[in-house]
């Protein structure tokens, strides 16, 4: 007896007419047809069963603070870190857990059940990462919160920065960060790259940098951050997040640039919405799009993730935690049209972050964890063009959320009464 069999589900690959049957909080069958007797049946009726969303790229200590002290009047990142430091000092680790919590209530209903959270070291109380360390431990029964001890104003620029940040880790921080863009010169944030990634290999710890998070086109800190990958041997444990310079770098350079992160197995995690809001920030017209270049990192075999990076916060005043929206984001701003880009941009927001976030057991196979969610969509292409809804969120076995499908009664004579916008089978 089986505790839990989803029928007749399409999965992100293209199989139709699989069943899902769960035992223990584990996958146990993929299969078409599972001759199974279970406790709870789900009828799928065709519609897409994914692994769930994973966010590779987060600022959980800032989320829903919208407003506070005051907006970001110019939209820009500067004013946004700026605000950020006007907000710090008035933080309560009590606000910063229930405001976690809020988020990741609706991350839950998201589908979106793992996030790899960036968190300010940059305050001697080291509150937010307290509060973060606290969420992470509450929110573990339902979803996989990974830390990131982030310098938001500069291993070196903020006096004390890199003590903090070894304490950070030490209270129960996973991973380290950095900043090197926002370092004072080019030396600085190239010196910040190395002491990270030698503290990173020392503790044995995986490394996301926000790294060349800027229009300068002569920024090198991805450079640095490949080469010092491999120097330590950390291939395949590094990420660079933003990499927004290489939207605007010299394609010669990019020719070099490109395999030797290939070399090093850097992860890439691009923001879509955070970088058309926030890049280009200086241009008049032609104005630059600012993401990092998507396509032709994934071509060239790197593990590319998209992340939400900010949710009603001093950087972004919208968002509510749905990593289609982010998918269809990239689609737009990386032109990434085609049917199989398309299906990239999905695995960006599912199976490539995983990847990067290092989860185990993850996706829509036996002997992995029986985490899922049920999409009211007929593919992933169809699951970003309507945002679809989450029909069922499974963790661990068991349905965490449910929404109804979502149509329409229609008054119109000679019409149906009710639509969906789902594409009609053909
Ligand atoms: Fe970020």
């Amino acid at each position: 007896m089986m505790d839990l069999v989803l029928r007749d589900a399409s999965l992100p690959d293209g199989r139709r007419g699989i069943d899902i049957g769960i035992t223990g909080g584990v996958i146990t069958a993929v299969e078409p047809r599972l001759a199974a007797e279970a406790r709870e049946t789900i009828d799928a009726q065709g519609l897409l069963a994914s692994p769930p969303f994973v966010d590779a790229h987060f600022h959980m200590d800032a989320t829903l603070s919208l407003g506070l002290p005051r907006l970001n009047r110019s939209g820009t990142l500067l004013e946004g870190i700026a605000l950020w430091g006007e907000l710090k000092p008035t933080l309560t680790q009590d606000a910063i857990v229930e405001r976690a919590l809020a988020y990741c209530d609706w991350a839950v209903a998201q589908g979106l059940l793992a996030i790899r959270s960036h968190v300010d070291i940059c305050d001697e109380r080291l509150l937010a990462v307290d509060a973060l360390v606290e969420v992470k431990r509450r929110v573990k029964p339902y979803l996989d919160l990974q830390l990131v001890a982030f310098p938001q104003d500069g291993l070196l620029r903020f006096p004390g920065a890199f003590a903090l940040l070894q304490r950070a880790l030490a209270r129960g921080v996973d991973v380290v960060g950095g900043i090197p863009h926002f370092e004072r010169t080019m030396e600085d944030g190239r010196q910040s790259v190395r002491m990270l990634c030698e503290l990173a290999a020392a503790q044995g710890r995986l490394v996301d940098m926000h790294c060349d998070e800027t229009d300068d086109p002569l920024s090198r800190h991805v450079e640095t951050l490949a080469f010092e990958t491999q120097r330590l041997g950390l291939q395949g444990r590094v990420t660079g997040s933003h990499l927004t310079s290489m939207h605007s770098m010299d394609n010669y350079y990019v020719s070099k640039l490109i395999p030797l992160m290939a070399e090093a197995r850097l992860g890439v995690v691009a923001n879509p919405l955070i970088n058309i809001t926030i890049q280009g920030r200086h241009d008049t017209y032609p104005r630059r799009r600012g993401m990092t270049r998507v396509p032709e990192l994934m071509d060239a075999g790197l593990t590319v993730a998209l992340g939400h990076d900010c949710v009603m916060d001093p950087w972004y005043s919208l968002g509510s935690g749905d990593m289609l929206e982010v998918a269809g984001m990239a689609v737009h701003v990386g032109q990434m049209t085609g049917i199989e880009a398309m299906r990239r941009c999905f695995a960006g927001v599912t199976e490539n972050a995983a990847r990067l976030l290092h989860l185990d057991r993850y996706g829509i196979a036996p002997g992995n964890h029986a985490d899922l969610v049920l999409l009211e969509a007929q593919d992933p292409i169809e699951a970003i063009r309507l945002r679809a809804a989450r029909l069922a969120v499974i963790r661990r076995g068991r349905v965490v959320a449910r929404a109804p499908r979502r149509s329409a009664t229609l008054a119109l004579p000679g019409r149906p009464g009710e639509i969906s916008l789902l594409q009609p089978r053909r």
